[in-house]
């Protein structure tokens, strides 16, 4: 029988690539979405409404494993203190939902969740070398990913595999950082950001979701894995390999830390934090990147 996998926040980026791939692989796709509307073709759409509290119990139905990717956009808008609450409810209150209609559906059938985290859980760490191991950030992203984990390995209570992938930056056309950071570049404006030396934790959008279709697969994946390329780029490097790709000129001074503070508030450390990662837990797990270096996934996207 085709398993059934439950999906949330599928009609965002990571999500309509992932359900195209899973609905390639034959699997039966339900999604758990705020606007029915939002269904793609082959997939059944169940609503929720996360600030009310208020899920159709029936998405689970059947469901052998949850994916969950809902949350409100974390660089959409400014910082402002209710955005910071909307940031942090919209994913530990989507967790909550999920985890009491689990707990008060006996006899379903979720084996598997799988669920985001984000390599802001680290906050700014210069050159330091990030594993899954390394001590928590003290800053707001860092913050949201304590609660965000913290509200997720509640799910181990209930004798479900749980995964969470700390996810870096994910490099898409269709939308994330990439498409603002080729802006400028297309006009001739393109510059790094800050000192440029800050380390930019990128993955492929197609590794992503066939990292998300390897842990649904696989039993022995279990636990917090980072979700990034084992070649992270300076902010500089990525900057110069993306005027490469374009065939744009670099030739702008880097704008300023401080411009950037000013201009963005608290929203710069998006920009401006340095994470090093290391995706050698996944490797170790079995995971073959098909994008592991920059030039290569950067040629797929754009040539
Ligand atoms: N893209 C990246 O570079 C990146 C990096 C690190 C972490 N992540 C995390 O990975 C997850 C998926 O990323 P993504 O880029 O696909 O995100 P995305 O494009 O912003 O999509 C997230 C989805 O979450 C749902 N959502 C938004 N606000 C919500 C709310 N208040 N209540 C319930 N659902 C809400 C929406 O789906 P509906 O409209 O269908 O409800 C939306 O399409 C996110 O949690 C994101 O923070 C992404």
């Amino acid at each position: 029988m085709n398993k059934t996998v439950l999906i949330t926040g599928a009609s965002g980026l990571i999500g309509r690539p992932l359900t195209e791939l899973l609905i390639k692989k034959g699997y039966i796709v339900h999604q758990l979405s705020r606007s029915i509307s939002k269904a793609n073709s082959g997939v059944k759409v169940f609503k929720w409404d996360v600030s009310r509290m208020e899920i159709d119990a029936n998405c689970i139905e059947g469901v052998d494993t949850i994916i969950n990717l809902a949350g409100e956009g974390i660089a959409d808008k400014a910082w402002t203190p209710k955005r910071k609450q909307e940031i942090i409810s919209s994913r530990t209150g989507a967790i909550k939902l999920l985890h009491d209609t689990l707990k008060n559906t006996p006899g379903h059938t979720v084996k598997t969740f799988i669920s985001s985290s984000a390599v802001g859980h680290y906050g700014d760490r210069k050159d330091e070398i990030l594993s899954e191991e390394s001590e928590p950030g003290t800053d707001f992203m860092a913050n949201t990913c304590l609660a965000w984990e913290r509200a997720t390995d509640k799910i181990t209570n209930l004798g479900i595999r749980l995964v969470t992938f700390r996810t870096g930056v994910v490099l898409s056309p269709y939308g994330g950082a990439l498409p603002k950071l080729i802006k400028p570049l297309k006009i001739g404006l393109g510059a790094a950001l800050g000192s440029g030396k800050q380390w930019v934790p990128w993955i492929h959008t197609e590794d992503v979701v066939n990292m998300f279709l390897y842990a649904m697969e696989n039993e022995g994946v279990h636990g917090v894995y980072n979700m990034t390329s084992p070649f992270p780029a300076t902010n500089l490097d990525l900057t110069r390999a993306l005027a490469r790709q374009l065939k744009k000129p670099l030739w702008l001074p880097s704008v300023p830390s401080i411009a950037l503070r000013i201009a963005l508030g608290e929203l710069s450390a998006a920009v401006l934090n340095s994470n090093r990662t290391t995706c050698d837990k996944i490797v170790e797990a079995g995971f073959k990147f098909k994008f592991p270096k920059l030039e290569c996934a950067l040629s797929d996207l754009y040539d």
